[in-house]
């Protein structure tokens, strides 16, 4: 299977003697059936030589592999986000719905977050005017992380009734200091720029592309002020890429998270593993990123 990409020769000469076969053919056939028979090896050429070399690239690289099973349309809906919204329309607007089954750990997680968030804010750090909290739902890493620490903050999220919910009743008193909600698919959004002092993204970078995710954060290194950084905390698998179709969140590994920060022109800064979760829950890595 290999050889079609790595040994060019051998596919070269494997095609001479397919050419010398339909030669020494064509002196014993008619017209028609050396066609037919040309027709015949050529595709079988092709579809050997196509679904190797795919075969191939599905095998070693996690970026390939990660397409065809996020690119599936159905009647012009994109399967992998259709599926996700479809999910959280049925969640809960509330601590337990953002975690899934895991709400008692809520709170290891935010403290994690608040002695991360520290290392990047302050004198000739990032600032603390403004932050943006991406994938926020009903605004848990806003209230527990940030609205401590910026004058302001701004939250994008795909589902209305989370951030409805935020401000309603989640954030009390503090919802205004929430500049703005943005109703988004972070695939499609884009941030205003030169904005926020740091970008928060927590459990939703699993939700997107690696090509949307690569081209949001493109984006988002443009909404940076000075000093500011992106903050991304998410489920990184233990090995390869991962496929959750229930929810339709894909958890990949470190190497593969930081070679799409990398595509998308972002420098990784540091990098954290959040420490006291279960050990069957799947390692949450925390990366920030310039
Ligand atoms: C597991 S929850 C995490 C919420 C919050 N970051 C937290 O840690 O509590 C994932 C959130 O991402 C949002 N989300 C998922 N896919 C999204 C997308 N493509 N664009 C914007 N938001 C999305 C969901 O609506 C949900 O609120």
């Amino acid at each position: 299977m290999e050889v079609a990409l790595e040994d060019k020769d051998s596919s070269s000469s494997a095609n001479v003697e397919y050419h010398q076969a339909f030669r020494d053919r064509w002196k014993e056939t008619d017209a028609t059936m050396c066609r037919h028979s040309m027709s015949f090896h050529l595709h079988h050429a092709i579809r050997s030589d196509f679904f190797a070399s795919y075969l191939y690239l599905l095998d070693k690289t996690p970026m390939v592999k990660l397409f065809p099973v996020t690119c599936e349309y159905i009647k012009g809906e994109k399967q992998f986000y259709y599926r996700a919204q479809q999910f959280y329309e049925d969640v809960e607007a509330s601590e337990e719905g953002m975690m899934g089954d895991f709400v008692e750990i809520s709170h290891v997680d935010l403290e994690g977050s608040r002695q991360f968030l520290q290392r990047f804010v302050g004198p000739g750090k990032a600032g603390t005017h403004c932050a943006l909290d991406c994938g926020s739902g009903i605004g848990r890493v806003t209230k527990g992380v940030l609205l401590p620490v910026f004058e302001k903050m701004e939250m994008a999220d795909m589902m209305e009734h989370f951030l409805l919910h935020a401000h309603e009743e989640y954030l009390g008193d503090d919802a205004d200091r929430i500049e703005t909600y943005y109703c988004y698919n972070l695939q499609e959004f884009t941030p205003p720029k030169n904005k926020y002092d740091v970008i928060w993204m927590q459990w939703v970078a699993c939700h997107l592309t690696d090509k949307d995710l690569m081209n949001f954060l493109f984006r988002c290194k443009k909404s940076l002020r000075p000093n500011g950084v992106i903050i991304m905390k998410d489920n990184m698998a233990r090995q390869g890429c991962k496929l959750d179709s229930t929810d339709s969140t894909i958890s990949r590994h470190l190497d593969i998270m930081k070679c799409i920060i990398g595509k998308a022109g972002l420098e990784v800064l540091e990098v954290e593993l959040q420490e006291g979760f279960p050990e069957v829950i799947m390692p949450v890595w925390m990366i920030a990123m310039k």
